[in-house]
């Protein structure tokens, strides 16, 4: 049988996490999908770093350019992150020579996510993105085969981890929210750039990938109406709880009359709900569908393991060489959704 290859560009955290459960689940993974699924080639920063795990035998690529376009490479695996440098430029190229990509990337995809897809499906290949929504929560699949069947009439939730560690820890401890925010940097929680987090924007981002899978529309991260949570207060948090709420940073996604509304920001929930009682970094995603009813999905958004596990549920689908597109059908016939704005621009 014919192995799978795969070049792995970065090394971080969802990287190592990817090498180890190839190199350690071998056997289970060749059983799944009935052929072996194999490492060829990595890239990162630096080369001599110790990164836990063993990269013996595998070729070395300074270049993730090169990692991308090497002949002994099927799926190039992007986990270097950012929404355009080296991550768009090596996806781009795997996908022009005719590779499938699998990436972790949110903000990539967010932004050319549309691009990307149609330049894939152009050469019969697909870029698949199941880490960059929600961590360890099969949301992306749960959402293009699940619920394949349902006109989706709702998709909601907390899709930044961060962000619901800062709540819950302002609303365990007391503490106001500079003082939390600097814990969360000491523990490392933090995006390189915080806004990102803080300011909503990681979670709009997968808000707007979800949004397209859902509604089969062009992704448009644009469109999503933002408010992060910098400015909840310590007597927000008090005040919402004496009226039995807790603040949470939340994504809602719906078609409307007045076309596509996609809104993430604080917002009250029940506290005794669900999505109240998500702790730490913890995510939730509510989907609901018109045949299927509400689904919820809980689970881990963020951390080695589950990311690594999102991403090798992606290299699993291809390996078993299932017909698959990037968005739940092709990237060629999604059409722009005209955007509900529900405040001002
Ligand atoms: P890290 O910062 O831990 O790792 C990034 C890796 O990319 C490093 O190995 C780095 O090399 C490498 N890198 C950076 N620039 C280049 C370059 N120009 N060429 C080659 N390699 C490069 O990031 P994460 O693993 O945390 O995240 C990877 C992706 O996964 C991102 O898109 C992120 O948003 C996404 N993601 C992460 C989650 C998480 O929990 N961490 C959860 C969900 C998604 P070096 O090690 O040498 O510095
Ligand atoms: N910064 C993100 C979070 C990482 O806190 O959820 C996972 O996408």
């Amino acid at each position: 049988t014919t192995p799978l290859r795969l070049g792995i560009a970065g090394l971080g955290t969802v990287g190592t996490g990817v090498v180890k459960i190839v190199r350690q689940k071998a056997n289970l993974l060749a059983a799944r999908t009935g052929r072996p699924i194999q490492i060829t080639a990595v890239s990162a920063r630096t080369r001599d770093k110790d990164r836990g795990v063993s990269l013996t035998g595998y070729a070395w690529e300074d270049d993730p350019v090169k990692l991308a376009t090497r002949e002994d490479v099927d799926v190039f695996v992007e986990l270097i992150g950012g929404a355009d440098g080296s991550a768009k430029a090596a996806a781009e190229a795997a996908l022009t020579a005719g590779k499938d990509v699998v990436t972790a990337n949110k903000a990539m995809l967010a932004l050319h996510g549309q691009e990307l897809a149609e330049l894939a499906e152009e050469r019969g290949h697909v870029i698949r993105f199941e880490a960059a929504v929600a961590g360890g929560i099969p949301v992306v699949k749960a959402l293009t085969e699940g619920l394949a069947g349902n006109e989706v009439t709702r998709v909601m939730g907390v899709m930044n981890g961060t962000c619901n560690y800062i709540l819950t820890r302002m609303e365990d401890s007391g503490l106001p929210y500079e003082q939390v925010f600097e814990e969360a940097n000491q523990l490392g929680y933090l995006e390189a750039d915080p806004t990102l987090d803080v300011g909503g924007i990681d979670a709009g981002h997968k808000l707007a990938l979800l949004s397209a899978i859902a509604y089969g529309t062009q992704v448009d991260f644009h469109a999503v109406e933002l408010e992060g949570i910098q400015r909840i207060s310590i007597e927000d948090i008090h005040t919402a709880a004496r009226m039995g709420f807790k603040i949470k940073l939340l994504g809602v996604a719906q078609m409307t009359g007045r076309g596509l509304e996609q809104r993430m920001s604080p917002c009250l929930v029940p506290a005794d709900s669900p999505l109240g009682q998500l702790q730490g970094g913890t995510n939730m995603v509510v989907l609901e569908g018109d045949a299927a009813g509400q689904i919820v999905l809980r689970g881990a958004g963020a951390g080695e393991g589950p990311t690594a596990s999102a991403v090798m549920s992606d290299i699993v689908e291809i390996a078993r060489g299932t017909r698959l597109t990037t968005f739940g059908q092709p990237a060629k016939h999604l059409e722009k959704a005209i955007p509900a704005r529900t405040s001002a621009p």
